[in-house]
């Protein structure tokens, strides 16, 4: 689905099919009405007909004879203005309706419809992010693609003279985060035999070639020169060799720090010999898209091209139960220098983030945020909207909740007090890799914390977000949008 902007008056244009919004039971805007005109006023009485409701998301399709050869009418709710919710919702479901028909090309007035505390530069990005989300498809397994591709394939936004350049920005902009989501999806979708740590090596590497990024990936000796005990530890139960892949772009001066994403980068979690339980197992080759979104944000701000300095760091390897795999119990030294107590096999995400945060340290960042799928107690906590967000910093844990609230894609601060770091003493070691059930996404993050205190650091826990269970199961490219607005608006592009 490919955006553009429009600036022809909207009655006269030619479209397969028009989206046009509903406000209060009223067709929204001068151009909604436009239409109406040179359509003999059918929009109107098709809304006096009460077909449509009031009620925000319903949708009304019809077909015209004119120019313009469909329209799918798309109620914001009843009231003055859409709130964010439903602005989301309602569009999702136009774009849906507009994808049943066999048009290729549309027209879009919906970001004609005012919503509470928002511009029209957020309107125009959601439209964009929310079409091509609706557009994806995953059919690289399947023996042949689906008959019906996505539609529309072409979507022009109405808009005055004025908003035109400024829109158009918006959608290069929007496009980039789409490709990123694109690759994160596809990478989370992969099933775990073809996704494997040398699989996200080789995605990374050819990035680099497309992107013109320096690519790095480390192989098991160098991860035992470097100490990496408790990545290492996590690889051992695994026939798949691990990796750490450092990928890195410059889009400004070699003196100006970068930002690091770290991506949690296991390919397949079995529990290890902590053996999780079998139903819905499968959807632990989901515990990649830490990585798949670190991976995506790197794309978007490469094709961007921010005038930033970001660096990517995935640390990737299976969770296998093995002859040679760690035992629960088993004390390693992490890279730091610290020893850690394995006592569940299970939290094997911590262990490998440790010593990639540990190796973190040598870009001098100016911030560093890690992304995981880390905790089922997450999931619990927060439910599918939100994403984790934990960190010490007040700044630039502010940052990231208004970049998510930007693009739709929202984290909710859980708190990270020194009253939670109790639950992680060991008898034994410096530090336990488990704190007991409650609490159990702070303590993970709690656990990440000890690693992590010379620079400004956030962890994001990502497990409720990044993937969709049951019928609808499959990755949801998330958060590739929040990471992405937040290094282009560090980079003073957003
Ligand atoms: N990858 C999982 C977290 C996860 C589980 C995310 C289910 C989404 C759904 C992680 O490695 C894990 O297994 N965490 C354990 C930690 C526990 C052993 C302290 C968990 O959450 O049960
Ligand atoms: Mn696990
Ligand atoms: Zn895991």
């Amino acid at each position: 689905m490919k955006f553009s902007t429009t600036t022809s008056a909207a009655a006269r244009a030619r479209a397969g099919v028009a989206l046009v919004p509903v406000l209060g039971g009223r067709l929204c805007g001068s151009a909604a009405q436009a239409i109406d005109e040179a359509n003999g006023g059918r929009l109107s009485r098709l809304l006096a007909s009460g077909d449509l409701g009031k009620k925000a998301a319903a949708t009304l399709s019809t077909h015209l004879d004119g120019s313009i050869a469909r329209v799918v009418l798309a109620s914001f709710g009843k009231d003055k203005e859409a709130n964010e919710k439903s602005y989301i919702d309602t569009v999702r479901a136009a774009y849906k309706a507009a994808g049943s028909f066999s048009a290729d090309d549309a027209l879009s007035l919906l970001h004609d419809v005012p919503v509470a505390g928002r511009d029209l530069a957020w309107k125009v990005r959601v439209q964009a992010l929310a079409g091509r989300d609706i557009a994806y498809r995953f059919e690289q397994m399947k023996s042949e693609p689906d008959p019906k591709p996505p539609r529309p394939k072409r979507v022009a936004l109405a808009l005055e003279r004025a908003d035109a350049a400024a829109a158009g920005r918006e959608i290069d902009r929007a496009s980039a985060i789409a490709n990123g989501m694109d690759l994160a999806k596809d990478l989370g979708n992969l099933p775990a035999n073809v996704c494997t740590p040398t699989y996200l090596a080789d995605t990374a590497r050819k990035l680099a070639r497309e992107f013109g990024l320096k690519c790095e990936v480390l192989d098991e000796k160098q991860m035992q020169a470097l100490k990496m005990g408790a990545l290492l530890a996590v690889a051992r139960g695994s026939a798949q060799p691990p990796k750490l892949i450092v990928l890195r772009y410059q889009g400004a001066g070699a003196k100006q720090a970068p930002i690091v994403l770290v991506g949690k980068g296991i390919t397949f979690d079995t529990g290890g010999i902590s053996l999780k339980p079998a139903p819905e197992m499968d959807e632990m080759k989901f515990d990649m898209c830490g990585a798949a979104s670190v991976l995506g944000t790197m794309r978007a701000v490469a094709e961007a091209k921010a005038k930033v300095n970001l660096v990517v760091v995935v640390p990737t390897t299976e969770n296998m139960p093995g002859g040679r795999a760690t035992r629960p119990g088993d004390i390693v030294t992490t890279m730091s220098g610290k020893t850690v107590e394995i006592l569940n096999t299970d939290a094997e995400g911590r262990l490998i983030l440790c010593d990639a945060l540990e190796y973190a340290k040598r870009f001098s960042p100016a911030a560093v945020v890690d992304v995981a799928n880390l905790t089922g107690a997450c999931v619990i906590a927060l439910g599918h909207h939100h994403s984790g967000l934990f960190s010490p910093n007040d700044e630039l844990a502010g940052e990231l909740q208004a970049a998510g609230r930007e693009v739709a894609d929202t984290c909710w601060r859980m708190p990270l007090d020194d009253a939670y770091q109790e639950q992680l003493k060991s008898p034994f070691a410096d530090v336990a890799n488990i704190g007991g059930r409650p609490a159990g996404s702070v303590t993970a993050a709690c656990f990440l914390s000890r690693f992590t205190k010379d620079y400004t650091w956030a962890h994001l826990d990502i497990a409720g977000t990044a993937w969709r269970s049951g019928t609808n199961k499959g990755a949801s490219g998330r958060p590739v949008p929040l990471l992405t607005r937040f290094v282009l608006a560090r980079s003073g592009a957003a």
